[in-house]
């Protein structure tokens, strides 16, 4: 079966990479890039470390208003698909390249199979709802990673091509932390940093935050914005801020400290990996870290109203936290009860890859 797949976000990448091997060991797979991120640490070298085969096509159409990206992906993604005539075509999350190939296809008739289906927030502000909700309705096969998820579509009256098949994210952690381990244990984690970044101050394991931020909700709202910073500055441990190009040009406009914080460029997958598993606390707004930090059993604090990760709020692995600096502060510094409580298994075995292939393949089973 010849499925075309449109990945173009950093979290897409990181989602393929187990799918991607999985399905092309029986079948044929047509690899679309949209472009949609484009630098080096944000693109390629997740194809470096996880063995992503090479796209088959670069739309490359870059950053932009909403409309403009994702027009100028619709456009694009169309044009392959009445050239490639795939089987069906397969989008992960909520972001705009997974919009715009979900629609190009669906108005072909082409089956759409969206992998990381019936997430919600309940916050239709947002870009990813927006996204993810008109996805799902259009999709004929909703590959859910957890059970909150198919009960989601249900609320919504989608019951038919609905499979729970695990969390791919988790896969993707099990199939390289012992990579990550390997690679940057014995303090390597810190020279790289330093190789990447210039000389910073001395950080020790697990005596640090590990940071993200690049939600619209909070980068596009200056005081949001400034009292993060703020709340991070008066920290009991410095954090250390992977920074995302879209935070980065923002706080250039604001007046904010930078004391205990420590900025370096994005980062690879495995070193990410080892920086979460071995940080006091992760602290983001990001959906994929606050799992990873989930699976690698390290307290999350996530920097929203809501998540669609419920699971992980359970027993305080993870706790929201509204944008106000004695918030923020008070919850990041909180006891860490957390870590006395076991995890339930609540996002599949791993084998999430396996799962989505046969669902694709048998129409919609799967072997339990
Ligand atoms: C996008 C997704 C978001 C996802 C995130 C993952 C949408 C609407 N948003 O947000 O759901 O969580 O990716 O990281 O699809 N930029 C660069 N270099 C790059 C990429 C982006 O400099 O390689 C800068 C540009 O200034 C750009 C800005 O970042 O305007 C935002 O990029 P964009 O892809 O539009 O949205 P993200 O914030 O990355
Ligand atoms: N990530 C990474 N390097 C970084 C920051 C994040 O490899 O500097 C990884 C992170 O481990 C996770 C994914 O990127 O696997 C999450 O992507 P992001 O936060 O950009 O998007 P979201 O998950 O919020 O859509």
């Amino acid at each position: 079966m010849k499925l075309l797949t449109i990945i173009g976000a950093r979290p897409q990448f990181i989602k393929a990479a187990p799918f991607s091997e999985e399905y092309r060991k029986n079948n044929e797979e047509v690899l679309i890039h949209t472009g949609q991120h484009y630098d080096a640490n944000m693109s390629d070298i997740f194809f470096d470390e996880l063995g992503i085969p090479k796209p088959d096509y670069n739309l490359g159409v870059g950053s932009g208003s909403h409309g403009k990206q994702t027009a100028s992906m619709l456009e694009g993604i169309e044009e392959i698909i009445l050239k490639e005539k795939p089987d069906g075509l397969l989008v992960y999350g909520d972001t705009n390249s997974t919009l715009a190939g979900a629609l190009a296809a669906s108005k072909l008739h082409i089956p759409v199979y969206h992998v990381e289906a019936g997430l919600r927030s309940y916050n239709k502000l947002m870009p990813e709802e927006q996204n993810r909700i008109l996805t799902d309705h259009i999709s004929d096969m909703l590959l859910c990673p957890t059970q909150t998820a198919v009960d989601n579509l249900k609320k919504e009256g989608i019951t038919a091509g609905v499979v729970n098949t695990g969390d791919i994210m988790y896969d993707t952690v099990l199939r390289n932390i012992d990579i990550a381990n390997e690679k940057y244990s014995k303090g390597l984690w810190f020279d790289e940093i330093v190789r990447e970044n210039g000389e910073i101050s001395k950080i020790s394991e697990n005596e640090y935050y590990l940071a993200t931020i690049h939600r619209a909700e909070n980068t596009d709202n200056p005081e949001k914005l400034s009292n993060i910073f703020k709340a991070f500055s008066e920290l009991d441990k410095p954090v250390l801020l992977p920074l995302h190009p879209r935070t980065k040009k923002l706080i250039e406009n604001l007046e904010v400290g930078m004391k205990n914080i420590i900025v370096i460029k994005p980062v690879g997958y495995l070193l990410m990996l080892y920086l979460t598993s071995n940080a006091y606390m992760v602290v983001t707004d990001s959906g994929g870290l606050q799992k990873e930090a989930y699976f690698l059993k390290t307290p999350c604090t996530t920097l929203r109203d809501q998540t669609e990760w419920v699971e992980t709020l359970e027993n305080s692995w993870n706790v929201l936290s509204k944008i106000d600096v004695k918030e923020i502060k008070s919850k990041v510094q909180r006891e860490l009860t957390c870590l006395q409580h076991p995890q339930p298994k609540s996002f599949g075995e791993g084998n999430a890859a396996l799962k989505i292939c046969e669902a694709i393949v048998n129409g919609g089973k799967i072997n339990e």
